[in-house]
């Protein structure tokens, strides 16, 4: 069975998922932050090389006060908790967001975390924080500018070189979860050839079997990246 070699997923439904139980959301972000965890091993068992993981836009700043430092609280807990865990298993953490907009406790535990892990040769897992891709682009020009290239200088090589995800290949399969078919400003660049697959669950129901599923309707897609 052909395996994607980077695969993104954008984690949507905690709050739906939560509702349907009578729950608070923050138990369905508690749930979500279970299912990554699985889900990370699982990717890395099938052979994926680079698993992206969307947690927090850009945009979700605007929702509540209370939920936004929910998840803070989730994310820090995350990040010093699953050190062991990571390193069990070979994976290597990148932080995929904008690192400097962050609160100071996370930005030192997600640093910490990626020099853990640094030496780790299995897959890496990226954990989109503080991401948009809108945001990344103009980020990437700005570069190419304060980096002094000319205008002939600016082609898809060099954008690329000044993404935060330089060296990465390509996302091949995009999958989002909960019914929604948006993109929602995650990996634009990075998503050019990538095949969709959207799976009804909420993200808290998002386990093995689904992934395989969506791993299987990968394998069979045809793929031809504009040619014929
Ligand atoms: C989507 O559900 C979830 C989020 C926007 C953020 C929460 C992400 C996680 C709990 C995973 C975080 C992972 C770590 C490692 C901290 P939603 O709230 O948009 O659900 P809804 O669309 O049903 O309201």
């Amino acid at each position: 069975m052909e395996i994607p070699q980077h695969v993104a997923i954008i984690m949507d439904g905690n709050g739906r998922w939560a509702k349907d139980k009578g729950l608070p959301r923050i138990k369905g972000h508690k749930a979500g932050v279970a299912r990554v965890e699985e889900i990370v091993e699982v990717a890395a068992n099938s052979g994926v090389k680079h698993l992206s993981l969307y947690a927090f836009s850009t945009e979700n700043w605007r929702r509540p006060e209370s939920e936004v430092s929910v998840i803070m609280c989730l994310l820090r807990l995350y990040l010093r908790l699953y050190t062991n865990s990571l390193h069990r298993k070979g994976i290597r953490f990148h932080f995929l967001g904008d690192i400097e907009g962050m609160p100071e406790g996370i930005r030192a535990d997600a640093l910490a975390l990626e020099i853990a892990t640094a030496g780790e040769n299995g897959m890496v897992f990226h954990l989109a924080v503080n991401y948009g891709s809108r945001m990344e682009l103009v980020n990437a020009i700005k570069k190419c500018i304060s980096d002094g290239l000319e205008v002939a200088d600016i082609n898809e090589t060099t954008v690329e070189e000044r993404l935060l995800t330089k060296g990465v290949p390509p996302v091949d399969l995009l999958i989002r979860t909960s019914g929604e078919q948006r993109i929602s400003n995650f990996l634009l660049w990075q998503c050019a050839y990538a095949e969709f697959y959207f799976a009804d669950c909420h993200w808290p129901d998002f386990n093995k079997a689904e992934f395989q599923k969506a791993m299987e309707s990968f394998a069979s897609r045809e793929r031809r990246f504009g040619g014929i």
